[in-house]
């Protein structure tokens, strides 16, 4: 990250972003994308939170330095903590695991509202957060994927509509729904690739350990399967 210029990861969490949005960044460390997106006139004003003194210390700081800061509040909080009744529409939570986006979405009741809409980019466990929402009425409506520094990143758009889902585990690994017509990009195609590598070098060690690998096998080879059909 070069200065306050979001990578290509934050890039993809922004252009989800409603245009006029009051924006909730959870987990803001540096505000970058709040400020970014101040400074674009992308959003009507955004909370930037973090739970850590020092992050919400650096939020401070660039707000300040940026002239913001009748736009950007920065709040010291757990996740949502605080925020309801403050007029959010969106909330960006990128840079955490799943599981713990996963937590702060179910802490926060005022995100079961369809108008909210959640914009997420973990940095690890993507399954754990797309099983989260599936079986807690959330609809992923759109995903990308970007690349930093040779690793890949997954962003989901999401938003409540009370309807419970339960996911394949390819659903749940690489996202619901990909249409057979709708092209896949190559950093997917890599994604899956590198996915795959993974899935079998765990079957060969949990072979070699004695243990059962059905279930990885039978991912390795959907994956296999779907880039065969797509590629
Ligand atoms: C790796 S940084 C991500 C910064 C930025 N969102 C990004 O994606 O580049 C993770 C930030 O999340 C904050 N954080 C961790 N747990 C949190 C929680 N429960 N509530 C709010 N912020 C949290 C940390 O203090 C840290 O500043």
């Amino acid at each position: 990250m070069t200065g306050l210029i979001p990578d290509a990861r934050l890039r993809s969490a922004a252009d989800f972003v409603r245009p006029g949005a009051c924006l909730a960044d959870v987990g803001c460390d540096h505000a970058i994308l709040p400020v970014w997106l101040c400074r674009q006139g992308k959003v009507r004003c955004a909370y930037a939170c973090d739970i850590a003194a020092g992050p919400c210390e650096r939020a401070r700081a660039a707000v300040s330095r940026a002239g913001l800061s009748d736009c950007i509040r920065v709040v010291q909080t757990d996740g949502l903590q605080g925020l309801e009744g403050c007029g959010i529409t969106d909330v960006s939570i990128c840079g955490m695991g799943g599981e713990l986006i996963a937590r702060i979405i179910s802490d926060a009741c005022f995100v079961r509202d369809p108008a909210v809409r959640l914009i997420l980019g973990p940095m690890s466990k993507p399954a754990a957060l797309r099983r989260y929402l599936a079986e807690n009425g959330f609809a992923v409506a759109a995903e990308s994927i970007s690349e930093v520094s040779g690793k890949l990143y997954f962003c989901l758009c999401a938003s409540f509509d009370g309807r419970t889902r339960t996911l394949s585990p390819f659903a749940a690994e690489f996202g619901e729904d990909i249409p057979a017509e709708t092209p896949v990009s190559p950093l997917f195609l890599r994604y899956l690739a590198q996915k795959k590598a993974a899935l079998l070098r765990r079957c060969r060690g949990l072979a070699q350990a004695g243990l059962p690998h059905e279930g990885e096998d039978a991912l390795a080879e959907e994956i296999e399967r779907f880039i065969h059909d797509r590629t």
